[in-house]
This record gives C-alpha cells, structure tokens and sequence, in this order.
C-alpha cells in the first residue's frame, strides 16, 4: 500500500465475529440455514409473531454476551490507537466486539442486540436481560411496544449520515468479513471507490462485489488483519 492514508473506513461483517465463535449468516451452518429470514428479520415477521422474534433474538443476545473479541478486533484498536488518521468502524453487526475490544468511532448500521425501541415513544432500552411482549418501556410505561433494536430487511439503515461522510471522505476502504450480498452495505465499496479512496476486502470466501476491490486477503481476519496493520504502522515509519 506505501501511502499514508488520513481517513480510513473499516466495514465489518459476522465474518469478523466468527473466530469469537459466533454465527455467520450465510456459511454452511449460518443463522439464516436455521432460521427462516422472514419470520424473524422483517417487519412483517414481527408483527406476526413479536414473541417468536423476541425469542430469537433473546437466545442471539445470550450467545453474543459469552463471546469475547479476537485479535481482527483488537487490531482495530490498535490501528486506532497507533494510527494518525480518523478511522471510523461502520459495522453490520448487532453484536458488541467492536465496543469490547477498544474500538471507537463505531457505527452499528444494522443495530445492536442489547438495545430495544419502544415503537410508542422511541425510547431506547439498553439491556441485556430478556425483551418481549410484556416488557413496559421504561420512558412511556406502555407494555409491548418493545422492539428489538435491530434494522429488519426493508428499514432505513441506522447512522448513514456518519456512513455518508465517512464514504464521501475516506482514502482507504477496508471490508472484512462480510459476504457482499446485503445493500445498502454492499454497495458501499463502490460510493469510496467513485470519491476515490483504495479498496481492500478481508474474507474467507469470494464475495458478490469483489469485482470492486483492488486487494483481496483470503483467509481467517484474525490472522490475515493484524499482519496487514502491522505493515500500515509500519509504512508511516518510512
Ligand atoms: N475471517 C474473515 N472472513 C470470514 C471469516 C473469518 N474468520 N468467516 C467467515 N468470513 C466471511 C465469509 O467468507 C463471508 O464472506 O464473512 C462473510 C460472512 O457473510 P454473511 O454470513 O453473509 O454475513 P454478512 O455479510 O455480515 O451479512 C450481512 O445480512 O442478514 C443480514 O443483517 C444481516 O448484517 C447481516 C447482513
């Protein structure tokens, strides 16, 4: 690479998240091959059944507290740390490693799992107890209104005025873990490639939009990243 980069955007998938042991959606044994997306990722599968989406992402929130971050985590933190340039984490992930491992300036696009809405009032609800339907919101004292606060297919994303200026303004585009297949995500490597900046996916597999990286590293993030920040720091030493 042998450039000194002022503003990095790192995009992270459930790729990143799988050394930690928690499930990618769409790998052999991924959460959407043991759960049907349209009952418990939509509006409509909400309003259907809330209980049984509740559940779902109850069992998700147990799982994701257990989990610990990994060393693609931690790198992020130490470029952060080390680096001299705004480094922005925008992360579709609903679990909280970003946050465990240090790093900062993280925008979860797709919500968290530990937050739930109160579709009466807005009300945010922090927690990682059990949400459902007899949960009262906290603000408004109106019982099962609660939501959980993750992005279902066909809501807007969460914080794009963030990801707008990150994208309009990077100078090198880093995508780890992630399978290229969900828009307005996916499409993001191609708003930084038309404002100019490098683009560089970290994954395991050959993902939709590859065609728009300049770089591929194929292989596990917690050991293919950590090498690549190494040589980063290592290249603003020249
Ligand atoms: N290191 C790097 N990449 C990995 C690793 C790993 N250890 N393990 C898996 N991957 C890669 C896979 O090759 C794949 O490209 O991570 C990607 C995971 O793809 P998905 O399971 O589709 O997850 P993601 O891309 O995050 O899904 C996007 O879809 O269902 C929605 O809201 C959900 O945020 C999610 C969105």
């Amino acid at each position: 690479m042998n450039k000194h980069y002022s503003r990095i955007l790192i995009l992270s998938g459930a790729g990143i998240s799988a050394e930690s042991g928690l499930a990618t959606f769409r790998s052999s044994n991924g959460l959407w091959n043991n759960h049907k997306v349209d009952d418990v990722a939509t509006i409509e599968g909400f309003q259907r059944n809330p209980a049984l989406v509740h559940d779902f992402y109850n069992e998700l929130k147990t799982e994701i507290q257990k989990a610990k971050p990994n060393a693609a985590h931690l790198a992020i933190t130490k470029l952060q740390q080390e680096y001299p340039a705004q480094i922005d984490v925008v992360t579709q992930n609903v679990d909280t490693l970003h946050e465990k491992a240090g790093n900062q300036n993280i925008w979860h696009i797709h919500g968290q799992v530990n937050q739930a809405v109160c579709l009466n009032c807005g009300h945010i609800l922090e927690t990682w107890g059990d949400v459902d339907t007899q949960t009262i919101c906290p603000q408004c004292q109106v019982m099962g209104m609660m939501k959980p606060n993750i992005v279902f297919f066909g809501e807007n994303l969460l914080y794009m005025d963030k990801v707008d200026d990150a994208l309009r303004h990077c100078d090198l585009f880093i995508s780890i873990g992630t399978s290229g297949v969900v828009y307005p995500a996916a499409g993001f490597v191609q708003t930084a490639k038309y404002y100019g900046a490098e683009t560089i996916e970290f994954t395991l597999d050959q993902t939709a939009n590859n065609y728009l990286f300049d770089r591929h590293v194929y292989g596990k993030a917690g050991e293919t990243f950590p090498p690549f920040v190494e040589a980063l720091l290592q290249d603003i030493k020249k």
